[in-house]
């Protein structure tokens, strides 16, 4: 305070001290009262901002400012955690360009990016929460009881699936095309997280399944189900595109024309040498 007058100082530094002081104490007060919920409080508050800053910076492009929607993008406020946790997840956003489906990609942000961000949106406004382990998982059967009862759940999955989801993703959860141009994804190989998350908040022309239409606990038998289909086609060599029994053959194929390459090449070079 070396612009204030020694005169102004002298009538002015008591009250101001004291001011400080009650200041002071205040913070000191309202920062450690109640300290078993602050923690945890000021972890998503600067989570939020985290996410705040990074909605700026990759997704205000198209979802505009504080995400309320742009020319580009739909508003986010009231689509939940689960929404970004999936799309972004799932690396379909950001979206690179609009007017197509957006396709399933590699994700560009991390871990604690991704919960930064849900966080942000989930600020905004109320929507489904991102689900934990125990929402979607059938419980690990202990005895023989159990494993009825599992297998029952896992049949129940089977036919909740070909009632709601297999017009679409097919029986097989394989995909399917659309009309349009657009198309249903192939099931194998997605997080069971995503599973229970897209169910939940409805991407694209997929219909939301609230819990009003599948519980909980039918999610957990659906998801329960396409594991059990996932490994059967692993097993039964009825799948396509995974490196199940066509890999040898592929590796074969492989080596075999790579070599084929190589002779071809060293053949050519040799030609032109003694050209
Ligand atoms: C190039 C434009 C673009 C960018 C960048 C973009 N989005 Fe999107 N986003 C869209 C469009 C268009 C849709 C709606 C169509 C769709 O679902 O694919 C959408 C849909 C979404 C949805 C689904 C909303 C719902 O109703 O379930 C979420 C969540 C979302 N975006 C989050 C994000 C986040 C988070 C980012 C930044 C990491 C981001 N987006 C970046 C264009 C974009
Ligand atoms: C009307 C057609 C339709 C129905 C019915 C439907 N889906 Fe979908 N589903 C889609 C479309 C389209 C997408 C792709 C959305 C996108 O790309 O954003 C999708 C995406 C998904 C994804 C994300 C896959 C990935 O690659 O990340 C999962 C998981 C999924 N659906 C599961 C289900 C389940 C389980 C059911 C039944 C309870 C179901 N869907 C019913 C059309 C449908």
């Amino acid at each position: 305070m070396r612009f204030l007058s020694a005169r102004r100082r002298h009538r002015f530094t008591k009250p101001l001290i004291l001011l400080l002081a009650l200041f002071v104490i205040g913070a000191f007060y309202t920062s450690f009262a109640p300290s078993s919920k602050s923690t945890a409080q000021t972890e998503t508050t600067s989570s939020v901002k985290e996410g705040e800053g990074l909605f700026a910076v990759g997704c205000a492009s198209c979802h505009g400012p504080n995400a309320a929607g742009g020319s580009q993008g739909p508003s986010l406020v009231g689509v939940g955690a689960a929404a970004v946790d999936f799309q972004v997840g799932t690396g379909r956003m950001p979206m690179a360009n609009t007017g197509q489906q957006a396709p399933r990609k590699n994700t560009e942000y991390s871990e604690a990016e991704i919960k930064a961000l849900s966080d942000y949106v989930a600020s905004l406004g109320a929507g489904p929460a991102i689900p934990s382990k125990g929402d979607y998982t059938l419980p690990e059967p202990k005895n023989a009881k159990e494993r009825e009862d599992r297998e029952k759940a896992v049949a129940q999955g089977g036919e909740l699936f070909r009632t709601n989801c297999s017009a679409c993703h097919n029986y097989a959860g394989l995909g399917g095309a659309l009309p349009e141009g657009k198309y249903a994804p192939t099931l194998q190989g997605v997080e069971d997280k995503h599973i229970y998350e897209a169910l939940r908040t409805g991407p694209q022309q997929m219909p939301v399944f609230a819990k009003e239409t599948l519980s909980d606990q039918e999610v957990a038998s659906i998801i329960g189900y396409l594991t059990e289909l996932r490994e059967q086609q692993s097993r039964g060599g009825l799948n396509f595109g995974g490196l199940g029994p066509v890999g040898e053959g592929f590796w074969f194929w492989i080596v075999g024309i790579g070599g084929l390459m190589v002779i071809a090449t060293w053949i050519a070079s040799k030609g032109a040498r003694s050209r």
